[in-house]
């Protein structure tokens, strides 16, 4: 079959599709349940009897056409859907709804070797053959024609298809490219940022080192043929300024490129809303600018079998954050093992279910697999599946699987669309990411997402739910507003956080903090634009090695001051802690500033886990913070409310039982029981509740 390019016609009027669909993750009446589907590497005797398989664990939704950019496009001049134009029509026919992916992640080879542009160019200066996936130079004007041409024409071709309920463009954009392509636009990218080569020299500071340019043409990539080196593993730049732009420029021509297929899809099918996989905590792509232009977030989760219950968590509200709190979609996990670790350890019985559940406890109105049925060949054949090697429905992994999905089923559309109500947001920003990662001292234990998790999981514990979100974000709705080392202060941020402390709202930063401008230039005096806020300016910092500390005290107990401790001196501000050790003895690090209605804190250095709970829970007690129920030991608790109620998700992450004192009465939709308002429920290990709480009025 070859279809030539044919008139675009927006399809509006032809679809008869709810006019709130772009504004949920999709339309569907449930916990959309399935996941990553991959029929074309299949003889189509095995597609029925898949079928079978799915009904049994009750899936409903699969995604499709991932990697088929070749077999659609076999040729530059043809396109050729009858394969999937089947699967389409076999997956319908079974009731099933489809998440439509565009396949541009990897492009064919005859393109490869037609226009070696499309082809990447590493950080070493290497021009990359055919191979792999999510290989495409994001600059190269064939790759985006193609690649929005293939979005236009799936999408045109299965316009009236009314079971695809979303569009899943590429899948999981990632990495760099450091070709000539891209040096040109990067080029072009500076003029548009900086006007004047004056204004550049400027910003990058190019006195230093007699880097002055006077011509665009002189400017080259930052990689490892120019900039880049390595320091002790970690890829370190002698000009901040220069990589924190490319790595600005580099997130933005993939965006660029997502926004190609996106537009061209919205072309034919307006109404069909539009995402692609991020993959959490990912530092090369700016996700924050990125989720402007999604119709609802999606990530694929795939925690190591050490990551903490809060870590997993955390990459959930960040993924939440990035829509300001709106449900996003889970679009992938494995349901038992990846292939791609060191060591592929087994999810264990109970543990696929809690982690499906801790998703949606987070936000997530999906749960979805990666993949549905293990390849034979290349490099997933060992990843897990719902259908495994084995073929048929006898597994452990299969039975998980079917008895989750049955209970989803019950679940109905419950929590669809829920919200979370924080008080407390943490601040965690790109930009600052990259200026601290790249920064040349004072040290390379300064961890940006570590330090946050401290303080997340501080909150974590206590039950006390919290946003992860960008500086773009209104803080009016914030009680208490945690920026961890906010080394960069963008534009007037400052203005934001002052204005949000005057009016009352209560701010803590740390060491590290206020240093530099969007440019990484510095501002002065440490912390900059926040001295006044804060009360105090920094006059010497103190990187210690790993295994060094100082310590202090605070509400009678010792903790460990340690990675960068500040020597702060009050210019206003209240002293809560000093050092107890070193030539900086009696030295403050921890102060609290009174200004306008609210509170400012610094936090000189980094500490130890007691500390962040000890510090959190007093102020969160202060400002009436509370938690969403008694924290118990390895037991997590969040609530989401919708139009339809109040949901509470109790999740063990004990092996063992639990017990739980109700603190309201209501009812367990998964185990669909009555609880009684102080009623001890046990709960078994790695077991989870769903409440839906009795309003209190009655
Ligand atoms: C990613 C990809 C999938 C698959 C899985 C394996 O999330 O999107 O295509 O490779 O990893 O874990
Ligand atoms: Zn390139």
């Amino acid at each position: 079959l070859v279809v030539t390019e044919g008139q675009r016609d927006t399809g509006r009027d032809r679809r008869n599709v709810p006019e709130r669909r772009v504004e949920q993750v999709w339309n569907h009446n449930k916990i959309s349940y399935g996941g990553d589907y991959n029929p074309e590497q299949w003889p189509e005797e095995v597609w029925q009897e898949d079928m079978r398989l799915f009904k049994l664990a009750g899936i409903d939704t699969v995604t499709l056409n991932v990697f088929s950019w070749a077999s659609i496009q076999p040729s530059e001049d043809t396109y050729d859907f009858d394969r999937l134009d089947k699967i389409i029509k076999l997956v319908t026919d079974n009731d099933m709804k489809i998440c439509l992916a565009t396949s541009t992640g990897a492009h064919p080879a005859w393109m490869a070797t037609r226009y070696p542009e499309i082809l990447r160019t590493d950080f070493q200066g290497r021009k990359h053959k055919f191979g792999g996936r999510h290989n495409s130079c994001p600059n190269s004007p064939v790759y985006r024609k193609y690649a929005a041409r293939l979005a236009g024409k799936l999408s045109e071709h299965y316009k009236n298809q009314t079971n695809i309920i979303g569009w899943h463009i590429s899948n999981e954009f990632g990495g760099e490219c450091y070709c000539e392509k891209c040096e040109q636009a990067f080029r072009e990218w500076l003029k548009k940022r900086y006007k004047t080569l004056e204004e550049l020299n400027r910003a990058w500071n190019t006195a230093f080192w007699g880097h002055t340019f006077y011509d665009w043409n002189e400017i080259v990539l930052p990689n490892e043929l120019s900039e880049h080196f390595n320091m002790m593993g970690r890829d370190r730049t002698q000009f901040q300024s220069i990589t924190i732009d490319y790595k600005r420029f580099n997130s933005e021509s993939m965006m660029d490129c997502y926004r190609l297929e996106y537009d061209a899809i919205k072309q034919n099918t307006p109404d069909i809303p539009v995402t692609t996989n991020l993959m959490g905590f990912y530092q090369p792509l700016d996700y924050r600018k990125w989720a402007k232009y999604m119709d609802f977030a999606s990530w694929d989760n795939y925690p190591s079998p050490t990551d903490s219950p809060a870590r997993m968590a955390m990459n959930h509200d960040l993924i939440r954050g990035l829509k300001s709190g709106k449900s996003f979609c889970l679009m992938e996990q494995t349901p038992s093992v990846t292939n791609w670790q060191p060591y592929n350890k087994l999810k264990r019985p109970g543990v696929m279910r809690l982690m499906s559940y801790q998703a949606v406890a987070h936000g997530a109105d999906t749960v979805m697999f990666f993949q549905m049925r293990r390849s034979i060949g290349a490099c997933e054949k060992y990843h897990g599946a719902v259908i495994d090697h084995a073929g048929h429905e006898n597994t452990r992994v299969f039975r998980e699987v079917s008895e989750l999905g049955a209970e989803l089923k019950c679940l109905q559309d419950a929590t669809l669309d829920a919200r979370t109500q924080a008080k407390v947001a943490i601040v965690f920003d790109w930009e600052n990411w990259w200026g601290i990662d790249y920064s040349s001292g004072p040290s390379l234990l300064i961890n940006y997402h570590q330090e946050a998790l401290n303080y997340y999981e501080a909150l974590f514990k206590q039950n006390i739910p919290c946003d992860i979100i960008g500086t773009e974000e209104d803080l009016s709705k914030y009680d208490l507003v945690i920026a961890p080392i906010l080394y960069m202060i963008k534009g007037d941020y400052d203005e934001k956080l002052r204005q949000f402390v005057k009016n009352g709202g209560n701010f803590i930063t740390t060491y590290f903090s206020g240093y530099v401008d969007d440019s990484d230039l510095v501002y002065g005096a440490y912390p900059g634009k926040l001295r006044d806020i804060l009360g105090i300016w920094v006059e010497e910092s103190d990187a210690l090695p790993e295994e060094e500390s100082n310590c202090f005290d605070l509400y009678g107990k010792e903790h460990t001051a340690r990675i960068l401790c500040d020597l702060v001196r009050p210019e206003g501000a209240e002293v809560i802690a000093c050092y107890k050790e070193d030539f900086y003895a009696d030295t403050p690090l921890l102060t609290r500033n009174a200004f306008g209605e609210g509170q400012a804190y610094y936090v000189g250095c980094s500490s130890d886990e007691a500390f962040y709970t000890d510090f959190l829970v007093q102020i969160c007690k202060e400002l009436k913070i509370e938690a969403t129920m008694q924290p118990l030991e390895n037991v997590e608790v969040t609530r989401r409310v919708n139009e339809k109620g109040s949901y509470l998700f109790i999740l063990n992450h004990n092996e063992g039982h639990v017990n739980i004192t109700m603190e309201k009465s209501g009812r367990d939709l998964i185990h669909n029981v009555e609880y009684k308002k102080g009623q001890v429920v046990e709960l078994k290990g790695r077991d989870v509740i769903i409440y839906k709480e009795d309003n209190e009025t009655n």
